[in-house]
């Protein structure tokens, strides 16, 4: 492993302007949003879509990575083109979602653990080997009476640095994400809270396990209220929480935090991180972007509904959504921005 090469890949990800695209939905996750649409659930229909993401003209002026699914990343364009040379000839670096989901946690039933390390040291050699420059693990907490435990939030904490380590061993960045659900009626007092007790918990991990901070990136959610809460504040107190949590609990060594959206809407989604960058751009230590996969996506799979028809206006609306994200990464996002399409 070279420090210099997971930094660089780090710093890479981070360009100005730019974020990542998250498309490693699992094949229940793709699935479902496709069946809500009517999109038949096969391999080629999930190829498809994938095509139409990563061949969408200019992505690249606004997106640094993709996270790609295991089986994305052996499949090829119609004219037979592999999907990680399309995205090499644009500059868009490979990364690969590594976890394999989540089941319950033994002894705490309503709480999760990830599974996906058994085998991983292996897997990632090979995917490095394809090109595969970064990864992404992803731990769950959710809020209710009872949840999350400190066992919970340790055993995650914990699991993330394992697999952090290994990656960096492989001479891959690990994106770090443990969410912390919107889902339940929790303020967002609360969720404040929960997010700075948890990520204390996972630098506690990695500083532990030696895991270099500037060769990784974090991927947290923002900090905001329970779906179901009465009290749903504006982006100005959403944007406050979520900054001043972070100063408390991340390393300013870190490579760079970069948000999932988690089901939030997507215009607030943009809004939201354009707040932070306006109001806190000047004060943090890390460089702040998006990850996100439903807040950049959600738009466009529902215009293409699995037709070959649709899928130029498809790659208008993907690229419209990346770039308002690109300006909010900037804070230079407005409203009237969401009322200019072009590619
Ligand atoms: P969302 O932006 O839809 O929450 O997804 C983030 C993610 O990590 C998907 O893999």
């Amino acid at each position: 492993m070279s420090i210099h090469e997971l930094k660089n890949t780090a710093q890479r990800l981070m360009d100005e302007g730019k974020g990542l695209l998250a498309m490693d939905e699992s094949l229940g996750t793709c699935n479902k949003r496709f069946k809500a649409l009517g999109i038949p659930q096969t391999e080629e229909y999930r190829r498809k879509y994938r095509e139409l993401i990563v061949t969408t003209p200019n992505l690249e002026d606004f997106i640094s990575g993709t996270i790609l699914f295991e089986e994305t990343i052996y499949q090829k364009t119609d004219a037979g083109v592999p999907f990680l040379t399309v995205l090499k000839e644009k500059g868009i670096i490979p990364g690969i979602k590594v976890d394999q989901g989540t089941v319950p946690l033994a002894g705490f039933p309503n709480e999760k653990i990830t599974e996906g390390l058994d085998g991983l040291r292996g897997r990632l050699a090979s995917y490095y080997e394809m090109g595969l420059r970064f990864a992404k693990w992803r731990s769950v907490i959710n809020i209710d009476a009872e949840s999350p435990t400190r066992v919970g939030i340790k055993a995650n904490a914990s699991t993330l640095a394992r697999y952090a380590a290994l990656c960096q061993e492989a001479g891959i960045v690990p994106i770090v994400e443990p969410e912390v659900l919107m889902d339940g009626d929790h303020t967002l007092q609360k969720c404040a809270a929960v997010t700075q007790d948890v990520l204390k918990e996972v630098f506690n991990a990695l500083y532990d396990q030696q895991v270099s901070l500037g060769g990784m990136i974090l991927k947290p959610n923002m900090v905001l209220p329970g779906i179901d809460c009465a009290d749903q504040e504006d982006s100005e107190a959403i944007a406050e929480k979520t900054i001043s949590s972070f100063l408390k609990v991340v390393p300013a060594a870190v490579g760079g935090v970069a948000f999932l959206s988690g089901g939030q809407p997507f215009m607030l989604a943009s809004e939201r991180l354009n707040v932070m960058q306006l109001r806190f751009g000047q004060i943090m230590p890390w460089p702040l972007t998006f990850s996100f996969s439903r807040a950049i996506q959600e738009p466009a799979l529902e215009m293409w509904k699995g037709e070959d028809r649709n899928k130029e206006v498809a790659q208008m609306e993907l690229y419209h959504r990346a770039k308002c994200n690109s300006a909010a990464r900037n804070g230079t996002y407005s409203v009237e921005m969401e009322k200019i399409k072009s590619v």
